[in-house]
């Protein structure tokens, strides 16, 4: 999709770029709203900025139930609707027809529809990007990072692409001077290096998915991921399985609902190094039926 300059915002990180949101669009008296388990940094975003935050919960296989959805929008009134997608910690990529509805709800209530494309790279070929809404929809804004894909999460290069008066919007707000010309040059090489510095992808995309199908083979529920990891459970005690991984040299994230945890896909080798610390570390915690079956 063809964008123009006026359609971009870049910051440092697409956190500023959030930053730059809820200062735009939130603030005292104002709510924003989001769909959890999510990113953990929202609550965040909302507390900085004095703006009430409202948690609908995601269904049962991290999908948005689009109608309960509609009804909280109706309902809450807010000016800001947070959708990440692909979501952090979950990998779940939200259909294209339920973010438009979203975004057609939000226009009624005059709010932002905010799609939060972090890992939007990682996602299944076929999967359309929120992009494709913002011919129709005004109040679309989709944030993207250089963090993931490019590898470059301490350069701190976030951008948003939206409607040139939601971009002026976010300049009013912004600190003088906000980007560094040091950053810019180096977003800049990046970006004209992308094919090389994600030649990777194909091969992560393909180890993701095979990670997906190993850990199922092994009875585990594993949220299904358009991310680079994957969320897989329900343990009753995941710290356990996690300080077992430790203990074999393999570090994976406590995070996410209870009873999940969050591997990141690696290199071959790294997947194959926690596939069979994980056999190890289940075979030896197999009496204490430490596997829930939901
Ligand atoms: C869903 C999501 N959005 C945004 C970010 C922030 O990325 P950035 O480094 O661009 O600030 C992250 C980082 O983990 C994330 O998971």
């Amino acid at each position: 999709m063809e964008l123009t300059a006026e359609q971009i915002w870049a910051a440092n990180g697409s956190n500023e770029v959030m930053a730059h949101v809820m200062a735009a669009f939130g603030g005292p008296g104002r709510t924003a709203l989001t769909f959890t388990p999510t990113y953990s940094m929202y609550p965040e975003y909302a507390r900085e900025s004095f703006t009430a935050l409202v948690n609908v919960p995601r269904q049962a296989d991290f999908s948005i139930d689009v109608a309960e959805a509609l009804t909280a929008i109706h309902r809450d009134m807010p000016s800001i609707v947070l959708v990440a997608s692909p979501n952090n910690p979950t990998g779940t990529a939200i259909d294209l027809d339920d973010i438009a509805e979203l975004a057609a709800a939000c226009m009624a209530v005059n709010a932002v529809l905010v799609v939060d494309e972090a890992y939007a790279e990682f996602r299944h070929k076929g999967v359309p990007s929120a992009l494709e809404l913002l011919g129709e929809y005004a109040n679309v804004i989709v944030t993207r990072t250089m963090s993931k894909a490019f590898a470059m999460a301490g350069v701190r290069l976030g951008y948003a692409a939206a409607h040139p008066a939601v971009i002026d919007a976010l300049r009013i707000v912004r600190l003088p001077y906000h980007l560094s010309s040091v950053t810019q040059a180096v977003a800049r090489a990046a970006i004209a290096h992308a094919p090389d510095l994600q030649e990777g992808l194909g091969i992560l995309r393909h180890e993701r998915d095979a990670l997906v199908m190993d850990l199922r083979a092994r009875g585990l529920q594993v949220a299904p991921s358009d991310a680079n990891f994957a969320l897989f459970g329900v343990f009753a005690d995941r710290h356990a399985i996690w300080q077992g991984l430790v203990d074999r040299g393999v570090l994976i994230r406590e995070t996410g609902p209870q009873g999940w945890l969050r591997v990141s896909v690696g290199t071959p080798d790294e997947n194959a190094r926690f596939m069979t610390a994980l056999d190890e570390v289940l075979a030896n915690l197999s009496q204490g039926a430490v596997v829930v079956d939901e």
